[in-house]
């Protein structure tokens, strides 16, 4: 993959990637670890009490974000090794009053779970984040925390920075309007400080890597049927971790479809969590006709894991909505790109979620995947692709300033006819750094 600025001259900020067509793509990778494993586990470890281990922390902007609010929190976080890192967890109480404004840059998970965090401290703390996260709704995690008693000030619409007066809160039983992890999670976490019993019902699964983490530490919760219930009576305390993060699916994604989209395709990608609340990517690729193959399946540090084999080979249109589109919420735009090469009318329901993602991103997969001449209708809550579609290329391709879109384009232009262009490439390290390099070796 040839990377550019947008001046055409050489830079060690490259604004620009060049995906040339591909008829094969071979080898073994492995993928950086798990994004929202790595946001909890230095979120967690930080508050358990003592020295926690953890090994494989996905190294890019999002987590570099959480990690280094938990330092301004207070928290000693040496870095041993690549992703190796010793976090000094302090106890539930041990965190101290930022001096500055904590920046979680892209993330919508450092916003959300720390929102649910800082509205129990004992101080003042003000999150803000780049143009997109401040653009991204967050009464969702505002309003049920202030029905817990929480004083939290945003702008107009609920919009961050967000200014938090610490205080006591107490209990609640919450109903989901719509499935979401960093939702559930930000009341969990928030729910610890309670001394009493918080309760969070989901409408459909979402991931689980908050309450696999609390149960790890040993803080009592409870678990049936959607309805998730933590026990703060007895004031918890978390058991240091000693943690392995898997692979990311959501970055393998990328790289599965990849072999997919080209007509020599084979892949082995090695150590992918593939915990059944985030796997819907897998059931889907089984549904479209995919030759996947799990092998290798264990348990690491209480997620499920295994090895990918993927070979290229016909695909055909799919429908998803749904109970399983919180499993594969983040995969959707990639999920569109391979929908061009599937024979049949794709349909995508029940996804309006991906509106208020990084960016808009039903918007965004189908206005960037039309300029390369894919005719995808964009539907209020979801997409209808019609393939198979040959991509024309020789366009510019926009990211929209988000990491999945500009990886789920790159992977379309590896079946384009001509090469395409994809701005703002950088953005690709928000969650999976050194993608267009694994790219280019395969
Ligand atoms: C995440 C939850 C999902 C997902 C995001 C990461 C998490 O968001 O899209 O990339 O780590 O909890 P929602 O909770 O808004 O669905």
């Amino acid at each position: 993959m040839k990377e550019k600025t947008a001046d055409n001259s050489p830079s060690r900020s490259p604004e620009q990637a060049v995906i040339s067509p591909r008829q094969q793509l071979q080898g073994t990778v492995s993928v950086p670890g798990d994004k929202s494993i790595s946001h909890r586990s230095l979120m967690l470890s930080s508050l358990a009490a003592g020295t926690s281990t953890i090994t494989g922390l996905l190294e890019a902007d999002d987590c570099l974000s959480t990690l280094a609010i938990m330092r301004q929190l207070g928290i000693k976080i040496t870095r041993a090794d690549t992703g190796r890192y010793l976090v000094e967890g302090r106890g539930l109480q041990g965190l101290q009053e930022p001096e500055d404004v904590l920046d979680c840059g892209n993330s919508g998970t450092t916003m959300r779970l720390l929102t649910g965090l800082l509205a129990a401290q004992d101080f003042y703390s003000v999150l803000t984040g780049d143009s997109s996260l401040r653009s991204r709704p967050m009464a969702r995690v505002t309003e049920p925390l202030s029905e817990m008693g929480a004083r939290i000030w945003s702008r107009q619409q609920g919009l961050a920075p967000l200014s938090i007066h610490g205080t006591s809160l107490s209990g609640i039983t919450f109903h989901q309007p719509v499935a979401s992890a960093q939702v559930k999670s930000c009341l969990l976490l928030a729910g610890l400080y309670t001394g009493e019993k918080t309760t969070v019902v989901e409408p459909a699964p979402s991931r689980d890597h908050t309450e696999r983490m609390l149960q790890a530490a040993g803080v009592p919760l409870e678990i049936e049927d959607g309805v998730i219930t933590l026990d703060a009576s007895a004031p918890p305390r978390l058991k240091p971790y000693n943690l392995t993060v898997p692979g990311d699916i959501s970055s393998a994604s990328f790289l599965l479809a990849a072999a997919l989209m080209v007509s020599k395709g084979q892949l082995t990608i090695e150590n992918v969590g593939i915990n059944p609340t985030r796997s819907g990517i897998l059931t889907a690729l089984d549904k479209m006709g995919a030759r996947l193959d799990i092998k290798n399946k264990r348990e690491i540090s209480g997620e499920p894991v295994a090895d990918l084999e993927i070979t290229s080979g016909p695909l055909q249109a799919i429908e998803l909505s749904g109970d399983i589109i919180p499993s594969l919420i983040d995969e959707i735009p990639v999920l569109a790109v391979l929908a061009t090469r599937a024979e049949g009318t794709t349909v995508i329901s029940d996804a309006e979620e991906l509106r208020v993602k990084e960016t808009d991103r039903l918007a965004a997969t189908a206005r960037e995947l039309n300029r390369l001449g894919a005719g995808v209708k964009e539907k209020e809550d979801g997409l209808e692709i019609t393939g198979p579609v040959s991509l024309a290329g020789g366009e510019t391709v926009k990211s929209y300033h988000d990491h999945r879109i500009a990886m789920a384009m790159a992977v379309a232009g590896l079946a384009a006819d001509r090469e395409i262009t994809i701005d703002n490439s950088k953005v690709i390290s928000v969650s999976f750094p050194g993608f267009l390099d694994i790219l280019a070796e395969l």
